[in-house]
C-alpha cells in the first residue's frame, strides 16, 4: 500500500513541484521549502499528515550507533538545515536523524550570491554557501528549547574568515562551537572539509593540524559521539595520515564525504559538487576507511544516495548509517520513506535480519 503511495507521490514530486522549483533560484526555493517544512513542523495535524505520506519504519532498520538508538539508518546530511529549523518535521518524514549546521562560532551571512546552482542532467548541485550559519550561541539558544523524536548531530566548523585561517585561532573556533553545544544535540561531527572557505585547502585536514584540534577537543571529558567528517578529494598519504592521527583519540567514527572539488562536468564557477558527481568517490572513500580500522569504526556514508539501492550499496561496504541531501532535492520528500522501505525488503532478501548484518558485507 505504502509502495503505491510513494509512487504516485514521486510521479507529482518529478513530473508536476520539482519543474516549478527548478524554474527558481535554488536558494530561494531552499529557504521557501525549509519554511514550509518549519510550518508543516509546527502543529500536530500537519505532523500526522507528513508522516501518512512519508514515513516508514521497520524492525530491521534500527540498531544502535555509539550507544545511540536510530530508529533507521536514513540522515538529513549537514548544510540543508543550517539553523535548526526542521528538527520537528524530518522525524515524520521519515528520517532517522540530522545534521543541524554547520555551526561555526562566529555567524556568517556565506558568500557572495548566487552560491547554489543545480546540473540537472547529471543529478548535481555545485554549491558555495562558505558555511553560512547564525553562529554557536544563537543555535544553540533555539535547539536548546526543543525536544527531538530522533537523533540530532551538531556539525562543527572554524568560522569562515582570515582570522581562523590561523591554525591557533581557528582552533578555539572550533572549541567554541563544541563547549557550545556540550548539553545539546546526541552527536558531533566536527567537519574538517568544506571546500567553500576563504582559504585555499581546508587547514585542519592537514594531519599535524587536525592532531591539535582533537588534542585540545578531548583536552575535556567527552559527553557524546564524535565523528570527523572527509572530504573525497583527499590524496592517499594525506588519508592515511588524517585516519593515523584520528587512531590516537577516541574519535568514533567518519562521515565519508563532504562536497568534492573534482569539476569533471567543466561546469563554471567556485564551489564543490554534490549528488552523482561525488557518489563514486564516497563509495571509494567508504572502502579505504573500513579497511584500514577493519570495521571497528563507525561509517556514515554521505553522497550521491538517490534511490534504497545507493544507500544499501553504502551499507554493504562498511558505512553503519546513510545520509543525504541532493537525493531529496531531486527526488522528493517521500524518497527517505522509499528508501527505508527498499533497504528493509533488501535485508530480508539478502538473508539478513537486522540492518547491522550488512554493513560492511561487500568488504569483508
Ligand atoms: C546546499 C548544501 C549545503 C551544504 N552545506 C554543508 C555544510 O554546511 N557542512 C557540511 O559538512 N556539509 C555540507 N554540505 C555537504 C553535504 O552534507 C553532503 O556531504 C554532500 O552534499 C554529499 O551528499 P549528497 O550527494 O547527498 O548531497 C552541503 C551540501 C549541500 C547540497
Amino acid at each position: 500500500m505504502k509502495k503505491i503511495l510513494f509512487s504516485i507521490e514521486r510521479f507529482l514530486y518529478t513530473k508536476v513541484l520539482k519543474p516549478i522549483f527548478f524554474v527558481f533560484d535554488p536558494e530561494a526555493v531552499h529557504d521557501f521549502v525549509s519554511s514550509c517544512g518549519y510550518f508543516f513542523g509546527t502543529n500536530v495535524v500537519t505532523r500526522k499528515l507528513t508522516a501518512v505520506f512519508c514515513n516508514y519504519q521497520d524492525k530491521s532498520l534500527e540498531q544502535t550507533v555509539a550507544g545511540l538508538k536510530f530508529k533507521n539508518p536514513i540522515g538529513l546530511a549537514a548544510g540543508f538545515d543550517k539553523d535548526a529549523k526542521l528538527t520537528q518535521i524530518l522525524p515524520e518524514v521519515g528520517f532517522g536523524f540530522e545534521e543541524v549546521g554547520s555551526i561555526t562560532a562566529k555567524a556568517y551571512v556565506g558568500n557572495q550570491k548566487p552560491r547554489l546552482y543545480r546540473l540537472p542532467e547529471k543529478q548535481t548541485l555545485r554549491v558555495n554557501y562558505g558555511l553560512k550559519n547564525f553562529g554557536a550561541v544563537a543555535v544553540r539558544e533555539k535547539l536548546s528549547k526543543l525536544k527531538f523524536k530522533f537523533i540530532v548531530g551538531i556539525s562543527v566548523a572554524k568560522t569562515n574568515n582570515p582570522e581562523t585561517s590561523v591554525v591557533a585561532a581557528g582552533i578555539d573556533d572550533y572549541f567554541f562551537t563544541y563547549k557550545t553545544f556540550a548539553d545539546v544535540g546526541d552527536y558531533f561531527t566536527i567537519n574538517i572539509s568544506c571546500p567553500n572557505t576563504c582559504e585555499e585547502k581546508p587547514i585542519f585536514a592537514e594531519p599535524e593540524n587536525l592532531d591539535l584540534l582533537l588534542q585540545k577537543l578531548f583536552s575535556i571529558p567527552k559527553i557524546k559521539p564524535v565523528f570527523v567528517k572527509l572530504s573525497p578529494d583527499l590524496a592517499e598519504d594525506q588519508l592515511m595520515k588524517i585516519l593515523s592521527v584520528c587512531q590516537k583519540y577516541p574519535v568514533d567514527g567518519f562521515v565519508c564525504t563532504n562536497l568534492t572539488k573534482v569539476n569533471k562536468f567543466n561546469h563554471q564557477g567556485k564551489g564543490g559538487f554534490s549528488g552523482k558527481a561525488v557518489e563514486p568517490l564516497t563509495n571509494d572513500l567508504i572502502t579505504k576507511v573500513y579497511k584500514f580500522y577493519g570495521g571497528k569504526k563507525i561509517i556514515i556514508g554521505c553522497g550521491g544516495v538517490f534511490n534504497a539501492r545507493d544507500a544499501y550499496k553504502k551499507i554493504r561496504l562498511g558505512a553503519n548509517l546513510v545520509q543525504l541531501v541532493t537525493g531529496m532535492i531531486f527526488e522528493g520528500p517521500q524518497l527517505i520513506g522509499q528508501i527505508n522501505q527498499g533497504i528493509a525488503q533488501m535485508l530480508h532478501r539478502d538473508g539478513f535480519t537486522s540492518i547491522t548484518q550488512a554493513v560492511g558485507a561487500d568488504n569483508k
